[in-house]
């Protein structure tokens, strides 16, 4: 059967803005984190504290995390060494993500690592934030297929995955970066997982719509037990180190699929509708979300 209840993980502060050529003035972002958390999603992530050069767009984390004040401190960013760590830190950020690559290629364009070199990167990151108490997501990415490598294997994803996962991670991500996957490849990926030792409430999916799968994806995750879904309002972004990379699963796509199939996600539907037409506003571009569309 399927879960009554899902949670969704709304990425579209940073993987959203992180791939928009407008640049959003630090107060219209920290607005958008505030419309997100009031219209009920239960996690939203704020930012990143990776190397300003590398993601311009949110080279401005810092002065987003004081303008959210307290609320901003509960709000997961993304963290990818430990310099990032100590910034974040200084801003009393409570939850951090760390993202790896499944492939060489990625690892080496997103990380300027390999993709052994990683590990060593990431273990003293995680070690620290746990001794210092905080909550530890991790992000596999190109877990179906990359834009130079071409499919990757299912087992390559588990074995970095869980390498990943047991550096002290409390949740897997499972990203679809460039939005290649199919249903089937969905279910055998976490059937995949499963047989290597890890429960389906340690994964989340991350979806994107580059080919108009990642609704299907999700109804197949569903099938599989899995209860966390990562989702941008409006359907913004990609990723900058991604060519092929386009938007995300929509968070107003993946709420009216939940909806019809009654399962609950706290979510106000029409509120993320208006803040996605409203930040649409600000970038300049609509939404290429449907169900947006069809509800403003
Ligand atoms: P590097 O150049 O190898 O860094 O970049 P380094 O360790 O050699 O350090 C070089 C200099 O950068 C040093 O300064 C460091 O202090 C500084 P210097 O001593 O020369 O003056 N530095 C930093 N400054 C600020 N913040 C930091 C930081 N780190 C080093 N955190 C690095 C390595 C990992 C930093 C770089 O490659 C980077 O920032 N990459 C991030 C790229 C990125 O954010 N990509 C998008 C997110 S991933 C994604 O989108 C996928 C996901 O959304 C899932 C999906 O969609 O599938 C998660
Ligand atoms: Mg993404």
């Amino acid at each position: 059967g399927l879960p009554d209840r899902v949670t969704i993980y709304e990425v579209g502060p940073r993987d959203g803005l992180q791939n928009e050529s407008a640049l959003v003035p630090t107060d219209v972002k920290a607005e958008f984190v505030r419309r997100l958390l009031a219209a009920g999603l239960p996690i939203v992530e704020a930012t990143s504290f990776v190397h300003p050069k590398w993601v311009p767009q949110l080279a401005d984390a810092a002065e987003l995390m004081e303008l959210l004040g307290p609320a901003g401190r509960d709000c997961p960013v993304l963290v990818p060494n430990e310099r990032g760590l100590d910034r974040a830190l200084e801003l009393g950020a409570r939850h951090i993500a760390i993202f790896g690559s499944a492939t060489e290629t990625f690892a080496q364009k997103n990380l300027n690592r390999s993709l052994d070199e990683q590990f060593a990167m990431f273990e003293p990151t995680v070690r620290r934030a746990r001794d210092a108490g905080l909550d530890v997501r991790a992000y596999v990415s190109m877990c179906f297929g990359d834009p130079w490598e071409g499919g990757v294997p299912v087992d390559q994803v588990v074995a970095v995955g869980k390498r990943l996962f047991d550096l002290g991670a409390s949740q897997l991500s499972l990203g679809d970066t460039i939005g290649v996957g199919t249903a089937g490849h969905v279910t055998a990926l976490v059937q995949a997982f499963g047989a290597a030792g890890m429960a389906t409430d340690q994964l989340a999916m991350h979806f994107h719509d580059t080919y108009g799968q990642a609704l299907a994806n999700t109804y197949a995750a569903l099938h599989t037990g899995i209860t966390t879904y990562d989702a941008s309002a409006g359907g913004l972004g990609g990723c900058p180190y991604a060519k092929s990379a386009t938007g995300n699963l929509a968070t107003e796509d993946l709420v009216w699929m939940l909806r019809g199939l009654g399962i609950e996600t706290g979510v106000d539907l029409q509120q993320v509708v208006d803040t996605s037409v409203w930040m649409a506003g600000h970038l300049g571009r609509p939404s290429p979300s449907a169900v947006v569309r069809a509800l403003s």
